[in-house]
């Protein structure tokens, strides 16, 4: 039969341009980043890196195409607000994925979820949609007028505002957001998101961008019709029409759910590394399910390919980055810091017993001053590399998700809190880590740029600003500084390791793998810089930061140093540690 071949080679062409269609549309899928930030370990300097990256790769969204050049944009064009350098949407934080760039998870928050190594990797867009919400409220709305600068005490001085205030200076770069990310920009970059013009309009009404005339409703239709993806995205399977009864917030967290069961489906092996899900499997076999209707099996893995085709394709951590930092030098640093010590606390852990960072109204508690003695020995403080890597599922809030889909895809554990901690945490932590596309250090700030511009096919900013490591630290800076003194302390080095071996452990194995990515990228070989970098730091080479007397030991290098501080500065500020650990005990 001469038509069989024929044919065979016909159906064979149909499933090649169908597969290729497929791989071409799973290329174009969204790209959400999973960052964990580490507390005072360099991670504000390294999130703009990950908005650079979440700008990247998301070419779609990067800039208006040619035929599309008749809206206002910032000069480069940028659609996608991660493109836009210091973008900031919000008076109160310009620390923040909701105001800054809402495709990179959790900036500021110090939170970890090791799930979205899976979720991040297949499900982005589904996460997107569950979470958008808030940057969409700040975006989609005018920016402050003239009565209210005033009224914020802002003026004008020749070209330039100035302002006294920290909510003057928040109005302000709200103000500049518009320079740098147009109305136009905004609608067009929203109805490429998949917003609809019925609740881009409401919304236009409800914050005043009609009524002070930003921009008039035909034109914000002409820029939706334009841009909008609403006519030619497929469904996901088995996701119901977008005119049903729930609602858009309901059907985003009926997306995600579903989306979160088939992706642990598929990456069974990598959700099994997290010792958590070995903990909940144990935990759903014992117990017979008391089906509260919410929770739900698993799903079969043939259903959850079916339903989520790409995920297979994608490999569980290509969407996640993190940067590391030596942990004696990062809970010295915590120590200084507004917000991170028993002496400021952000986070409300012990109430009346912790300073809060804020002061609360009328609170007139006799809050008791901590050393750092004291504060390496709060449990809450210790080892939070591994609470972030190897136990994110092991606080109550997490826990209480399990087999809840919807809700454990958000669910995060804070790196401050009680945990108890083994040997089998700092595993989980290591293969967590090993999954991430990109791991940095803080000691080797311009070596991890290099790299990460390399595992994400960057190319360096022109004006430089990716090899700053850290805004300025002002205690630092000051000639008697407490953190510096510290910082030099082979004592409070000691006990700091005492309390955090673990995360001296992890620290040593991460940098290991930072030194083996540096070498496959060819880095080492090329870059003497990157050379130079670790040597100054002793990274890669014959020392062992898990190492107690290499690591505290290396400090009596810089001896003289701490004795010119200890004769020439005031005892309040550099022996506020007073500890005790070691030989020529200070007797505090
Ligand atoms: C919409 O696209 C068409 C052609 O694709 C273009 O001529 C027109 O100027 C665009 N309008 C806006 C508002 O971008
Ligand atoms: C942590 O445990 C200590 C007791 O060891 C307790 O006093 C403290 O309140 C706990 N902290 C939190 C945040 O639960
Ligand atoms: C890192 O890069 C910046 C910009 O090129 C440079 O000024 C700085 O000296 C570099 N630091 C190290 C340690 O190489």
């Amino acid at each position: 039969m001469p038509r069989r071949p024929y044919m065979r080679r016909w159906c064979v062409v149909v499933v090649a341009v169908l597969t290729a269609g497929e791989e071409q549309q799973c290329k174009e899928a969204l790209f959400a980043i999973h960052w964990t930030h580490i507390p005072k370990a360099g991670g504000t300097a390294m999130a703009n890196l990950a908005r650079r990256v979440a700008c990247g790769q998301n070419p779609g969204l990067a800039r208006v195409g040619p035929e599309k050049m008749e809206i206002a944009t910032h000069e480069a064009g940028w659609l996608n607000p991660c493109c836009v350098p210091s973008l900031c949407l919000s008076e109160i934080s310009c620390f923040a994925s909701s105001s800054t760039c809402p495709f990179v998870q959790g900036i500021g928050r110090h939170t970890s979820s090791m799930t979205q190594l899976v979720d991040m990797a297949c499900c982005s867009r589904e996460w997107y949609d569950r979470t958008g919400v808030s940057f969409y409220r700040s975006a989609f709305r005018p920016a402050p007028s003239d009565s209210d600068l005033e009224l914020a005490g802002i003026w004008r001085e020749g070209d330039a505002w100035k302002a006294s205030t920290a909510r003057a200076q928040g109005l302000l770069s709200r103000l500049r957001s518009h320079l740098s990310w147009p109305m136009e920009s905004r609608v067009a970059f929203f109805a490429r998101m998949g917003v609809t013009l019925a609740e881009l309009d409401a919304r236009a009404d409800e914050t005043g961008l009609y009524a002070r005339d930003v921009i008039s409703r035909p034109r914000v239709a002409q820029i939706w019709h334009n841009f909008t993806t609403t006519t030619t995205t497929s469904r996901p399977a088995g996701t119901p029409p977008d005119d049903d009864t729930r609602g858009p917030m309901r059907r985003a967290t009926d997306n995600m759910g579903a989306c979160h069961r088939a992706a642990q489906a598929i990456h069974a092996e990598a959700v099994d590394e997290q010792i958590f899900a070995a903990a909940a499997a144990a935990k759903a076999t014992t117990t017979t399910t008391t089906t509260q209707g919410r929770r739900r099996p698993p799903m079969p893995l043939n259903q959850a390919r079916r339903s989520r085709p790409c995920c297979g394709a994608q490999s569980p951590g290509a969407n996640s980055m993190t940067l590391f930092r030596m942990p004696f030098t990062r809970l010295a640093s915590a120590y200084y810091y507004r917000g991170h010590s028993p002496n400021s606390d952000n986070y409300n852990l012990r109430p009346g017993v912790f300073r809060p960072a804020v002061p609360r109204k009328g609170d007139d508690t006799p809050y008791a001053r901590f050393s750092f003695r004291d504060f390496v020995e709060l449990p809450e403080y210790q080892n939070i590399f591994v609470k972030l890597f190897g136990d994110s599922h092991g606080c109550r809030d997490a826990r209480r998700c399990d087999r809840r889909p919807a809700c454990a895809v958000l669910a995060e554990c804070h790196a401050y809190r009680n945990a108890t901690l083994e040997d089998r945490h700092l595993v989980a932590a290591f293969k967590a880590i090993e999954r991430h596309a990109f791991v940095g250090l803080l000691e080797a700030y311009n070596a991890s740029t290099k790299l990460a511009m390399r595992v994400f096919g960057l190319e360096p900013a022109p004006d430089g600003r990716d090899f700053e490591a850290a805004r300025s630290s002002y205690s630092l800076e000051r000639q008697c500084s407490g953190a510096l003194a510290l910082r030099l302390d082979p004592h409070a080095c000691r006990g700091a390791f005492f309390h955090n071996a673990l995360d001296f452990r992890l620290y040593e194995k991460v940098h290991r793998l930072f030194c083996a990515r540096l070498g496959l990228s060819g880095l080492l070989d090329e870059d003497p810089e990157v050379r130079a970098e670790l040597r100054k730091a002793d990274l890669c080479g014959e020392h062992d930061f898990s190492d107690v007397d290499f690591v505290c030991g290396r400090l009596a290098r810089d001896k003289a140093k701490l004795d010119r501080l200890w004769r020439v500065c005031p005892p309040r500020n550099t022996r506020t540690w007073a500890w005790g650990f070691g030989d020529d005990d200070d007797g505090g």
